[in-house]
């Protein structure tokens, strides 16, 4: 399938199926985009959502993040867990105040150079923040591709990451699209989240089964490649 016709037919489909009310869809900043994709690195959608709602009354800007009590920023992640991520943010929002002059990178070099920022959060500022080319690949994304592309090996293999990532940048739309890359960014996520589930993924309504290479070898339910037991 052409990448642009892949392209597409994604957003042709979360136009009418994709998540347009999360919070942090409302009116993403570089800032609200990092604190909302911290949070959702380990924590599902449904529970991280109050969470982002409290902590940007708390914190709205990064400015106010960064001098704020250490124990007032823990405080504020009680109950989501892995508490390092926490720290981490501070950390971040410290660094892009003393770094930046408070200005967040806009390129995918500038924004990794953040702490706790990886190749995955940078194309997430990139892409819904500034709606610029940020290839983006989580759990729902691996998935997704293995599936379309039917791509074997152990999904965390430094083999199939490569794989996976170099897919990421070619799929994603360039700066010279006409496409919105945060609308695509927000697209994959779906659908990956909602259709391309891990199990009884939603084939029959899908808008890429005619494309679908796991589909058409009937190894969707093998891949992606299970962890060994
Ligand atoms: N999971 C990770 N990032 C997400 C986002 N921006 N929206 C919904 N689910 C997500």
């Amino acid at each position: 399938l052409p990448v642009t016709d892949f392209q597409h037919q994604l957003l042709a489909w979360a136009n009418t199926q994709g998540r347009h009310d999360l919070p942090w869809q409302q009116s993403p900043s570089p800032y609200s985009v990092l604190v909302s994709e911290i949070m959702l690195q380990q924590t599902q959608v449904a529970t991280v959502i109050p969470y982002f709602e409290r902590w940007m009354v708390s914190f709205p800007t990064v400015e106010i993040l960064a001098a704020a009590d250490e124990d007032q920023v823990m405080a504020h992640w009680q109950g989501l867990g892995y508490y390092s991520r926490a720290r981490n943010l501070h950390k971040a929002a410290k660094y892009v105040v003393d770094n930046c002059q408070g200005q967040f990178p806009a390129d995918l070099a500038g924004l990794e150079a953040i702490p706790g920022v990886g190749r995955y959060t940078a194309g997430a500022i990139m892409s819904f923040a500034y709606d610029g080319y940020g290839p983006i690949v989580d759990g729902n994304v691996k998935r997704l591709f293995c599936r379309f592309f039917a791509i074997e090996g152990q999904i965390n293999s430094s083999k199939v990451v490569k794989q996976l990532w170099q897919l990421a940048e070619q799929y994603t739309p360039t700066t010279e699209s006409a496409l919105s890359n945060r609308n695509f960014a927000q697209a994959l996520l779906d659908m990956g989240a909602t259709l391309c589930k891990p199990k009884n993924p939603d084939c029959a309504v899908c808008p890429l089964q005619q494309h679908c290479q796991a589909l058409r070898l009937d190894r969707v339910s093998e891949l992606p490649t299970p962890k060994p037991k």
